[in-house]
């Protein structure tokens, strides 16, 4: 059968083996007598999935114990107001850099909700350039740095991070996700669709410092509310099942084919 490759819009291309195993293990997964997209989130089998997946986003993305992880839905795209409807802090700035659709996009969001400063904007280069990461230094007083890593439409990526100091960094990594070692340390919050590098289309991948927490704005409606994924450990409602499996299997090859490093080379 000859493969088509999507370069386009939405999800990507997913590794062959990872579509075999999604097929083999679709009726009955792994003898259990149920197939993982019937099962209950709240038991065996999805939950061991669901564990061996968070470890496995741990170790290849070497994300440190004050981290949380979790999977939300409503893709990326929710992520543009959830950030600052959570972290923008009434009659204060946040800081954004406006590098192309995606960044532009959580911009326009976030000036629905607080204060944005525009630090960086790329309008005047037609999205194509960036601020070296070395002049970037927020005012003390921002809520935080939004940067898109890599503007998947105009394909414009950072290579490297600035030092925010006490400002949060936060960073759109949706194509970006485990295709290179990234410092998370750097960063408070990460996040990204996993569409285009980690699985199938559903999940949203959350990685939250967890001192953000004792920044977020108050009166949160539940969905919209970082608090409550942690606190239900990321199964407050039900989570993407189908898209979070594929993602396991997906880290599970990255691993097999060495890791971010391994990314970062010529494709396997
Ligand atoms: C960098 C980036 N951010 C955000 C989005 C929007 O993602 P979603 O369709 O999951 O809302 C995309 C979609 O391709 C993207 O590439």
């Amino acid at each position: 059968m000859s493969r088509k490759k999507n370069f386009f819009a939405g999800p990507s291309v997913l590794p062959l083996e990872v579509l075999d195993q999604l097929h083999e293990d679709l009726l009955d997964y792994k003898g259990y007598g149920v197939s993982m997209i019937e099962a209950s989130h709240r038991g065996q089998p999805f939950e061991g999935m669901y564990n061996e997946t968070l470890a496995l986003l741990r170790e290849l993305m070497n994300i440190p114990e004050d981290y949380e992880v979790f999977f939300l839905g409503g893709g990326a795209t929710l992520q543009f107001s959830m950030i600052p409807m959570n972290f923008l802090a009434p009659h204060t700035v946040a800081d954004y850099i406006k590098s192309g659709t995606w960044a532009n996009k959580a911009t326009e969001d976030a000036a629905k909700i607080g204060d944005v400063n525009i630090y960086y904007d790329g309008t005047d280069t037609k999205f194509s350039s960036l601020p070296d990461p070395k002049s970037v230094h927020p005012s003390e007083n921002s809520s935080y740095l939004y940067l898109c890593s890599n503007e998947t439409i105009g394909g414009i990526e950072w290579k490297d991070w600035p030092e925010t100091g006490s400002v949060p960094l936060i960073a759109d990594m949706s194509s970006d996700l485990l295709s290179r070692p990234v410092p998370v340390e750097k960063f408070s919050m990460i996040y990204g669709g996993v569409q285009k590098n980690l699985g199938p289309a559903g999940a949203t991948l959350v990685i939250l410092k967890k001192d953000m927490l004792e920044r977020q704005n108050k009166n949160l409606t539940a969905y919209l509310d970082y608090k409550l994924h942690v606190k239900g450990e990321g199964l407050y409602n039900t989570p993407p099942v189908f898209s979070i499996w594929g993602v396991k299997l997906v880290l599970e090859w990255i691993k097999r084919n060495g890791g971010a490093e391994g990314m970062a080379k010529e494709p396997p």
